[in-house]
C-alpha cells in the first residue's frame, strides 16, 4: 500500500535510495533529503519506510511556483503513482498564478493530462559541478 506524505519528516537518507536514474552525476541520499527539506511544498509516495516517488515545489507563495523534480522509481512506474503526486502537489498551489515545470519532451503528455499547457520557451542554466 503505498502512503502519500506532505512532508519529509521522519525520513532517513537510507529511505531515498535509488533516485537519480539516468542523471550522469547522482545527488547523494544527504542531498535528495535536504532538498526535500528545503522545498516549499513536498509529497512523497512511501511503501514502508521507503520513499518511492517524490514531487517538489519552490513557491513565493503569492502568484508563482516552480516544479523542479518529480520522480517515482522504475519498479514503481506506471502504477499512477507520478500522477497522484503531481495531482496532491497541484491541489497545494491550487490559487497561484504560475506553475512551471521544465521536463523532457517525453513526459510532456503525462503533464498534459494533468492539465498543463505547452509554453512559448524555457531558459536556464545548469551548473552542473553544484551536484
Ligand atoms: C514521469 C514519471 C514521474 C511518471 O510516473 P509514473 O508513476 O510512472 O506515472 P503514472 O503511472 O502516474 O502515469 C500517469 C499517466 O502518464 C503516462 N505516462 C507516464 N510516464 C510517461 C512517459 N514517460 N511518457 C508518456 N506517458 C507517460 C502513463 O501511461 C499514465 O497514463 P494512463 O493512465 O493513461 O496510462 C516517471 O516515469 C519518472 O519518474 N520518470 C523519470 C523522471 C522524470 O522524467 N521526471 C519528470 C521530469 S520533470
Amino acid at each position: 500500500v503505498i502512503e502519500y506524505v506532505t512532508s519529509a519528516e521522519g525520513v532517513e537518507p537510507a529511505d531515498l535510495e535509488g533516485f537519480f536514474v539516468g542523471w550522469p552525476r547522482r545527488p547523494s541520499s544527504q542531498k535528495h533529503l535536504a532538498l526535500l527539506r528545503g522545498s516549499s511544498h513536498v509529497v512523497l509516495a512511501r511503501d514502508g519506510h521507503r520513499v518511492v516517488g517524490f514531487v517538489t515545489a519552490i513557491s513565493d507563495g503569492v502568484l508563482s511556483a516552480y516544479v523542479p523534480l518529480l520522480e517515482v522509481l522504475p519498479e514503481y512506474e506506471r502504477r499512477g503513482i507520478g500522477r497522484e503526486l503531481t495531482r496532491r502537489l497541484l491541489a497545494q498551489l491550487e490559487g497561484l498564478y504560475m506553475i512551471d515545470v521544465s521536463c523532457d519532451e517525453d513526459v510532456v503528455p503525462f503533464y498534459e493530462r494533468l492539465g498543463l499547457e505547452r509554453l512559448e520557451a524555457a531558459m536556464g542554466l545548469r551548473n552542473r559541478d553544484a551536484i
